[in-house]
């Protein structure tokens, strides 16, 4: 609820122009240091998973990871990492996706998800949508379902949701703060 917002809220630390000019970087490690919004944040992720049915979690490199790994635990389902070009080991999927000036690449590994898992990708920040789309696109070609995708928090003045819906269809993207 409205506590829980102003909990994360105030853990979050706005930076200036990091990592370049007319750039406000939001610094989640306050949070993560403050016991208290870190277990909320965590008990509030796996409320998600818990309401979609989760069987699996999947953290998006890297800040995705921090989040998702303690949810995984209290949940009690797995953790997938979905990891930038060129980390995994095994056999994977790649996805690219476009950038403001050019493109990224997201690998997973090809067995880590079965035809009966629903997943939910959790990650720090929801901005332009690229990221989280692309690693949708990997669940969905790993055949497994997406049960959605939770962000702590949203840039509502970037068309990210607008960009993810098309992709996400029935399935939910749940942001516990909209800035
Ligand atoms: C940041 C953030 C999200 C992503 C959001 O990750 O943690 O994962 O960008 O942007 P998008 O919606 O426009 O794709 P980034 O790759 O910058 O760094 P990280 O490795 O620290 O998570
Ligand atoms: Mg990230």
């Amino acid at each position: 609820g409205e506590e829980l917002r102003e909990l994360l809220l105030s853990r979050i630390t706005d930076v200036p122009d990091y990592p370049k000019p007319g750039v406000m970087f939001k610094d989640i490690t306050p949070l993560l240091a403050d016991a208290r919004a870190f277990t909320a944040l965590t008990d509030a992720f796996v409320a998600l998973c818990e309401r979609y049915g989760a069987t699996k979690v999947v953290g998006l490199e890297a800040r995705g990871f921090i989040l998702a790994a303690p949810v995984a635990v209290r949940a009690g389902v797995g953790f997938v990492p979905v990891r930038k070009a060129g980390k995994l080991p095994g056999a994977t999927l790649a996805q690219s996706y476009e950038l403001e000036y050019g493109s990224a690449e997201i690998e997973m590994h090809a067995d880590a998800l079965t035809a009966g898992d629903r997943v939910l990708v959790i990650d720090d920040v929801l901005a332009t949508g690229g990221t989280a789309e692309a690693s949708l696109k990997l669940i969905r070609r790993a055949g497994a379902e997406v049960a959605g995708v939770a962000v702590l928090m949203e840039l509502g003045f970037l068309p990210g949701r607008d960009r993810l819906a098309p992709v996400l269809g029935d399935a939910p993207l749940e942001a516990l703060i909209t800035v």
